[in-house]
């Protein structure tokens, strides 16, 4: 790996000297040789070196607690126990020097609460280029893996993927998308990866991070979330003991989504089940107003409130909380500005 990264590092330094060269009057001889000097120069100061070019080094990969702290703090709107949950996770595990196993988190919730957000966040945290990072991979179950009928092709591919990029660095995460709607056999096929060996054919998977996210356990999040509404309760009284049983036993039982969950929790795969609350007006408001600063616009009250106005809440009399959540935020607010 550190071979290439200075390979790529010395193609990069001939490249812009060559196009210095186009530009102005100096031969490209000359611009050759001074790239192979230079490069040659800079061998010697790696930390120079490795500026340019994405490596699996600190200098690209590095925790940063404060950051995660501050970004689910102030950019995750209405998810107390799931940002407590994350924190303590990903700091435990990238704070570890020698992990037992890899980061498997299995995030939970409607659509529109915050999961794929999270899982940005958390990249933003680690790698340099967040989720540009060519050590962070996303998969999508209905995009990626279509067809029922090529399961095994994408078994293959997956794990060739995984174990690929794991050797270039041990460092690499993995999101999954729309969990629910993955094929078993290729959750079967991912298994062995998120267990607690030391190495599979001689690569070690345990320095890894895998966040799986889907919608299952959602209905019960919200049945507690109406509950403490209907009691009166804070939200933020909330503690992830109230979520965590109804999150397991709705995953036990439920047939439609349940297998996934089943095998993996009865082999203890998931490190985490991190619930995502169902969001209110509040939430949304707060949501449509960084979207408009994010779009480079003035945040604007009036313009944000009526189009959280329009969107659908339940229960339905109550109109407690949002159906799709921030989800449709950033179409739906262009024809409210
Ligand atoms: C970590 O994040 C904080 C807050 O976002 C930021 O001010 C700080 O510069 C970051 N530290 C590093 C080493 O990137
Ligand atoms: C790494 O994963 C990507 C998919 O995110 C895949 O296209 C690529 O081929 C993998 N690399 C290796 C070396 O397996």
């Amino acid at each position: 790996m550190r071979l290439t990264c200075r390979l790529l590092f010395a193609g990069c330094m001939l490249w812009s000297l060559s196009v210095t060269a186009a530009i102005e009057p100096i031969s490209t001889s000359i611009a050759v040789g001074m790239a192979a000097a230079l490069t040659g120069f800079l061998a010697r100061y790696q930390n120079v070196l490795y500026y340019f070019q994405e490596c699996c080094r600190p200098e690209w990969i590095s925790y940063n607690k404060t950051g995660l702290n501050n970004d689910l703090r102030t950019k995750l709107y209405g998810q107390h126990v799931a940002a407590q949950v994350i924190l303590k996770a990903v700091t435990g595990f990238m704070n570890n020097e020698n992990p037992k196993k890899p980061l498997v988190l299995s995030l939970h919730g409607w659509t529109g609460t915050g999961k794929n957000f999270v899982s940005q966040i958390i990249a933003e945290n680690i790698y340099q280029k967040g989720m540009m990072s060519n050590f962070v991979h996303l998969f999508t179950a209905t995009a990626h893996f279509p067809h029922e009928a090529h399961i095994n092709k994408y078994k293959t591919q997956l794990q060739e993927w995984i174990r690929g990029n794991v050797s270039i660095c041990p460092r690499s995460m993995f999101i999954f998308d729309e969990m629910d709607k993955m094929h078993p056999g290729l959750i079967d096929s991912i298994k062995p990866y998120l267990d607690f060996y030391d190495n599979l054919n001689g690569v070690s998977y345990r320095k890894a991070i895998f966040i799986f996210l889907s919608n299952s356990g959602g209905e019960k999040i919200v049945e507690v979330a109406l509950n403490f509404w209907r009691d009166g309760r804070e939200r933020k009284e909330i503690q992830l003991k109230d979520l965590e049983t109804a999150l397991s036993l709705s995953v036990f039982n439920n047939k439609n989504s349940g297998f996934w969950h089943t095998s993996l929790i009865d082999m203890n795969l998931v490190d985490f089940f991190v619930p995502f609350l169902p969001l209110e007006y509040k939430h949304v408001i707060q949501c449509g107003l960084a979207e408009m600063v994010s779009k480079g616009r003035a945040p604007d009250k009036e313009v944000v409130e009526a189009m959280a106005r329009d969107l659908n809440y339940f229960p339905k009399e109550e109109r407690v909380f949002s159906m799709q959540g921030c989800k449709v935020i950033p179409a739906r607010l262009d024809f409210y500005v």
